[in-house]
């Protein structure tokens, strides 16, 4: 890890730009900058000893070529507009919004299920697009169970926190009514389904490369501040005991196997980096089905710490290459 890059978040002042900054504080990187729209320029934001001011994310700003590395977490559309600049002014970017993640030619990396992948970027424009917030953590789990006996279909029910659609809705929990928290609000209609699950759907078949995978999600927002659990059903090719399926989760890398009494909640995942796997059992509606349930820090692992764990890869695919 070398500390001495030069670092851009963008996005900084929101729900995932401070656990970003949080994360890169703690693994001791020092050259960070920090940026956001011209509303918060000039704002100042925890950082090391000192802070950071927050600058604003012009275009002359994030293409003067200063920078090694930008994290991206702001909208599709500031995304849409920035991330290009800084790409072109030499810069590894980590995008979390949705405007690369299906595009052919960008990878879409969960570095414990497809890290290889993350590196093809270095031959093309340099940027990475970091996947949804319940896309990672179902793919952690999804990939050694394919690995091991083939996945033959996946239905999943997520239960997504109100930190998932950003800061501002954060700070309405506990002033409205839960119901006003309803998925209307974040998410829009595609058909008869909703985006989020569209989204889920895609970019799973697209990191585990299998593009003719049965998916079928229903995504819903719950009254949680932080923290997206996922009940999962799967399944399998081949026969898998929900002990062994169990054994195997607990050595793949990213996962906490929890056996009852303890399940996985969101609060257990809050602050943590592994996404907490638990309800390992046979799923008695299906042949060879298994059913599960995780918890996972949607901010962490599910934004910030997935794509600090990306630019790592491509850093040190950068220092091998040089
Ligand atoms: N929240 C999650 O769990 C999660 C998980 C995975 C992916 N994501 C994705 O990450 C991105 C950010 O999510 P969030 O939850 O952190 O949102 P957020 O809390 O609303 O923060 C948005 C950030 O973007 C900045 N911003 C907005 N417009 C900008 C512009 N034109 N130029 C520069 N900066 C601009 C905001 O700065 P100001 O303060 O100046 O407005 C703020 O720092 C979204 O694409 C989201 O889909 C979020």
């Amino acid at each position: 890890m070398d500390t001495e890059v030069r670092i851009g978040v963008v996005g900084a002042t929101g729900a995932v730009g401070t656990v970003t900054l949080a994360l890169l504080a703690e693994r001791g990187y020092e050259h960070v900058r920090a940026f956001a729209s011209a509303r918060s320029a000039g704002s100042k934001l925890p950082f090391g000893g000192d802070g950071l001011v927050v600058e604003e994310a012009t275009h002359e700003a994030l293409g003067a070529g200063d920078v090694d590395l930008f994290l991206f977490s702001v909208g599709t559309t500031a995304s849409r507009a920035l991330v290009p600049v800084a790409a072109r002014a030499g810069a590894i970017c980590v995008d979390k919004s949705s405007t690369y993640r299906l595009v052919d030619g960008y990878p879409l990396v969960v570095p414990e299920v497809n890290g290889a992948r993350a590196v093809e970027a270095l031959d093309g424009d340099r940027i990475v697009a970091n996947p949804n917030c319940c896309t990672i953590p179902l793919t952690c789990v999804l990939k050694p169970l394919h690995d091991e006996a083939g996945l033959a279909r996946v239905h999943v029910s997520t239960y997504q926190s109100v930190s998932g659609a950003g800061a501002q809705r954060m700070t309405t929990l506990g002033y409205e009514p839960p119901g006003e928290h309803d998925l209307t609000m974040d998410w829009t209609w595609e058909g008869d389904e909703s985006d989020e699950e569209a989204k889920l759907r895609a970019e799973t078949r697209k990191i585990l490369e299998l593009p003719q995978l049965p998916i079928s999600a229903t995504c819903v927002r719950v009254p949680v501040m932080i923290g997206h659990s996922e009940a999962v059903w799967v399944e399998l090719e081949s026969a898998l005991a929900a002990e062994d399926a169990a054994e195997l989760l607990r050595g793949a890398p990213g996962l906490r196997v929890l056996d009852l009494p303890e399940v996985p909640t969101p609060r257990s995942a809050a602050g943590s980096d592994d996404v907490l796997v638990g309800r390992i059992r046979r799923d008695q509606a299906t042949e060879n089905g298994l059913a599960l349930y995780l918890s996972c820090d949607n901010l962490r692992k599910g934004a910030a710490l997935n794509a600090i764990q990306i630019a790592e890869l491509l850093l040190a695919g950068v220092s091998v290459r040089v």
